[in-house]
């Protein structure tokens, strides 16, 4: 395997599916269980905030038990091992990526343990519950603090920066993912134009498969330690 030095890994909910968190998607997924125009939208958010704070305020406490799986391990461990510029964008509104001692994490859909006032823009680290009545500690004001998750319809975070990562990578991995949402499905394309080999690791081919070129299919707590390890292996054997 040739010796890359700027790697993105893209992460979905299926790389926390080992650790018992549900995807969004599947059968038993948080978006068959629940509309998304009443929780993931601005709108819903400004007709009941409430409502919206209490889902996420229980989705938190089932996120904060969780624990990293091998998957999210094998990634410290290609961040410690390989000598590349290694970047996590990550979809995953979880901490999982944190609590596996990874660094170089952009959330770009947000965080569940933060909330963001919508007054100073103040953002507040809480695994605690928010709701209605909040003060923001910066500026004072209650009940103006959302949760830091993107809605459809915002803008994703720290899009400046991932953009430059995905215009200079040579490897892309998409890990758990199944491309449906924008624009996060399209930075295989952004990474695959400029020049970055582009790896999809799941469970099933998904619909943006045609920009893959490999296909890395099983539970990536499996597939993704024995990569990582082909990874290392290729340094010392020098090809
Ligand atoms: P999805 O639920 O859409 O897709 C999860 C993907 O993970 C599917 O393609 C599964 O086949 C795959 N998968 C499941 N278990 C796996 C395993 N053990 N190993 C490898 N792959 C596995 O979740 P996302 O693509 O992350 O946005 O969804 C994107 C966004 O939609 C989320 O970030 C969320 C949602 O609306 C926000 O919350 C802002």
């Amino acid at each position: 395997m040739k010796i890359f030095k700027n790697i993105v890994i893209l992460t979905g909910a299926g790389i926390s599916a080992e650790s018992g968190l549900a995807t969004f998607r599947a059968s038993n997924g948080l978006w068959n269980n629940h509309k998304v125009e009443d929780v993931a939208t601005i709108e819903a958010f400004q007709k009941n905030p409430q409502y919206v704070h209490e889902f996420y305020n229980e989705l938190k406490k089932e996120l904060v038990k969780a624990k990293p799986n091998a998957a999210h391990l094998a990634i410290t461990k290609l961040q410690n091992e390989y000598p590349a510029d290694i970047n996590i964008v990550t979809q995953n509104v979880d901490t999982l990526h944190e609590k596996a001692k990874s660094k170089n994490i952009y959330h770009v859909h947000g965080q569940i343990n933060q909330a963001v006032c919508l007054n100073c823009g103040h953002i507040l680290e809480t695994f605690g519950d928010v709701d209605t009545e909040t003060v923001c500690p910066n500026c004072q004001v209650a009940g103006m603090m959302k949760p830091n998750i993107v809605f459809f319809g915002e803008n994703l975070l720290y899009m400046d920066k991932v953009d430059e990562l995905l215009r200079s990578c040579d490897l892309f991995l998409s890990i758990g993912t199944s491309g449906v949402v924008f624009p996060a499905a399209a930075f295989v394309q952004t990474a695959k134009y400029y020049g970055a080999l582009t790896y999809e690791f799941n469970l099933e081919p998904t619909s943006n498969n045609f920009y893959f070129d490999h296909h890395i299919m099983g539970k990536a707590g499996v597939t993704l330690p024995a990569f990582v390890d082909e990874m290392t292996a290729s340094l010392k054997n020098g090809d």
